[in-house]
């Protein structure tokens, strides 16, 4: 009998579509994929893929960004469930009246958020990016950050620019326990503490290294240390594993007895969800042309920045 992965990819042949995948799905959603990265990464292939057909197994809020950025294509995603607490955590008509008492101010969002929320930002960011695009910013400009505070908290001391925070968290890398963190430290005290900057200040202040899923899997690949303490989702250590078979990856404990280190919404995504996306070419992700072209300006904003283009800055919010 034929096998998942063999249907995935005679559908892929049919439709011509290409697979992304995001560091946190699960080892075979990764292994089938054409490109497997961050939520920057995957947007950027997104957009200059030729293919009219992109399957992101991930969370709804990054193949929304493929898709704004290439209205054309048809975006598919295996289950439409697969939300993020920062996008819970910012519901637009809250963001749009935070966002209303600081009109002068520069709105960043993260892109995980609605596309409602990035149609009222100025400029979006990931965590592979935020510096570079805070430091594009006028040093005379106010700087709102949304909707992740620990990110927010943690470029505002690192560039040592003033933010006002909008109160978001990601439901799971805040259960990453400070103090466990620290008992676990000394039990491998030569290992390399690695960390997702969505992470609670009190995690990050024990990372050696604190970065988007890229660059903490860059660090497992190129530092030759043996053991790695690893303050993100389980998804990732697929990759790591693979780069460092001779390493040592040790999870960061959690808060309380759970095993609660694994994204539920990036988990909803199956093979046989991904099958049967290509084979329905649903659920198709859609949004009304005229939001699209609204979200559009903060994250071409973003992705100009990122190529090095300079970009002109708006001087009042109006809705
Ligand atoms: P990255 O952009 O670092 O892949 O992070 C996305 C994310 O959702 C982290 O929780
Ligand atoms: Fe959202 Fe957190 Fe899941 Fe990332 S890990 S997709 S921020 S809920």
């Amino acid at each position: 009998m034929e096998s998942l992965q063999e249907r995935i990819r005679e559908l892929k042949d049919k439709h011509n579509a290409l697979i992304l995948s995001h560091f946190y799905e699960d080892g075979p959603i990764q292994d089938i994929a054409d490109h497997v990265g961050d939520s920057l990464y995957l947007a950027e292939v997104g957009e200059k893929a030729a293919n009219p057909v992109i399957l992101l197994a991930g969370v709804v809020f990054m193949a929304e960004s493929v898709k704004i950025l290439s209205p054309a294509k048809t975006v598919l995603i295996p289950d439409l469930n697969a939300g993020c607490s920062l996008v819970n955590h910012s519901p637009y008509s809250k963001y749009l009246a935070w966002r209303e008492q600081y009109p002068d101010a520069i709105c960043v969002t993260y892109v995980n958020s609605s596309a409602e929320v990035k149609s009222i930002t100025d400029v979006c960011v990931t965590s592979s990016n935020a510096e570079k695009i805070i430091n594009a910013i006028p040093q005379d400009r106010r700087i709102l950050f949304g909707p992740d505070r620990n990110l927010g908290r943690y470029l505002s001391k690192k560039l040592d620019r003033e933010m006002i925070l909008w109160p978001g968290a990601c439901e799971v890398h805040i259960l990453f326990s400070a103090r466990k963190l620290f008992e676990l430290k000394s039990q491998y005290p030569k290992a390399i503490v690695i960390a997702h900057p969505e992470c609670d200040e009190a995690v990050l202040q024990y990372a050696d290294v604190i970065g988007s899923t890229s660059r903490l899997l860059k660090e497992v690949k190129d530092n030759p240390a043996k053991e790695f303490i690893v303050a993100t989702e389980y998804g990732i250590f697929h990759q790591m594993q693979k780069a460092r078979p001779d390493a040592k990856l040790v999870q960061a404990p959690a808060q309380g007895s759970c095993a609660c280190n694994e994204c539920p919404y990036m988990k909803l995504n199956t093979l046989a969800k991904v099958a049967q996306a290509l084979e329905t070419l649903s659920p198709k992700v859609e949004m009304p042309a005229e939001l699209i072209s609204r979200a559009s300006t903060s994250l071409k904003r973003m992705m100009a920045i990122t190529r090095g283009d300079s970009v002109t800055w708006p001087t009042q919010f109006h809705a």
